[in-house]
């Protein structure tokens, strides 16, 4: 049987993603209620990172020990990666080793041809071009607080990054609308993005109209790992698209606002937004813990109830 990986969104079809949930938030009151729940017993991830990170590396290892296996952490400093073994041999050597990979690169076609070589589940821990998890995350976030995101109206100020893209795989799949503000040269690339079509989103020049009447707002760094060269610029580009609470004024009265974290205040989102009631950003870091707990245990055991 093929090996099921998680490299983009659309990996996962909504009745995947359905289940996915389900068990998040079931494993999610387990781990509030302190009750241990050990299905990966003996189960071992490794978690490859070539680039930094606080919440994917602490969600992902934190996680395997509490399902009952263990996570290794590996980056390019240390391995032999960094000194140029072929991604391929990595990958067929690593994957005889341990049950499920976590990598975290640059270009996603590291992480698809690692994933073509790989006898085990490899999940993406973001990419220049997607970040599943965290998507994963946030529509969870959204449905604990909102419901059902079906035919709801979701508000993306800023760079058409990794996060933007994949807000756009999900919105494809589950059936919600995106509304993008992005400065001009900043535009989303449907290609890069993978879509299907042009159904789910419409572009903005003005981000106080992609904000109006939405039901989440959200952004993320006007700078992204990998693209630090263009700094400078991007800081003069994007003056004019930091989410403020004029923006937020012209959602709808019950909007969540989101962001993926690390944030900048006074940059890509004001204090006011981020530290202020409508923000759920606490909520949204802590449930990549549980989606990815949810998402390991369907990748390696199926549609387990237990
Ligand atoms: N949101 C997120 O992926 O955070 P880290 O870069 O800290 O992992
Ligand atoms: N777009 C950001 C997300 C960080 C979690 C980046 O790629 O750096």
């Amino acid at each position: 049987m093929a090996v099921k990986h998680f490299l983009q969104f659309r990996d996962l079809s909504v009745d995947e993603l359905t289940h996915v949930f389900a068990r998040s938030r079931v494993i999610k009151e387990r781990f509030k209620r302190y009750q241990p729940y050990h299905p990966l017993a003996d189960r071992t991830l490794a978690m490859i990172f070539e680039k930094s990170s606080t919440r994917t590396r602490l969600s992902f290892e934190a996680g395997m020990h509490q399902l009952g296996g263990s996570a290794i952490y590996l980056n390019t400093r240390d391995t032999q990666l960094g000194r140029g073994e072929p991604v391929e041999d990595a990958a067929e050597v690593i994957s005889r080793m341990v049950d499920i990979v976590m990598i975290r690169t640059f270009e996603q076609e590291i992480i698809e041809r690692f994933a073509a070589h790989s006898r085990v589940p490899v999940i993406n821990g973001l990419t220049n071009e997607y970040h599943p998890c965290q998507i994963l995350a946030d529509l969870f976030t959204f449905i604990e607080h909102r419901g059902d995101i079906r035919g709801k109206t979701v508000a993306w100020v800023g760079d058409s990054n990794n996060m933007c893209n994949t807000w756009l795989q999900a919105a494809e799949i589950l059936d919600f609308n995106v509304h993008v503000s992005t400065p001009p040269g900043y535009e989303v690339e449907p290609e890069r993005a993978n879509l299907f079509g042009t159904d789910h989103f419409e572009s903005f020049a003005d981000p106080m109209e992609a904000c109006r009447d939405a039901d989440l707002v959200t952004t993320d760094v006007w700078t992204s790992m990998g693209f630090e060269a263009e700094n400078e610029e991007r800081q003069k580009d994007f003056a004019d698209w930091m989410v403020d609470a004029d923006m937020m004024r012209v959602a709808r009265p019950d909007a969540l606002f989101m962001h993926c974290l690390p944030a900048h205040r006074g940059e890509e989102v004001s204090a006011e937004v981020i530290d202020g009631p409508q923000s759920v950003v606490w909520d949204e870091a802590e449930n990549r813990l549980h989606v990815q707990k949810a998402l390991m245990e369907y990748l390696l055991l199926g549609k387990t109830e237990a």
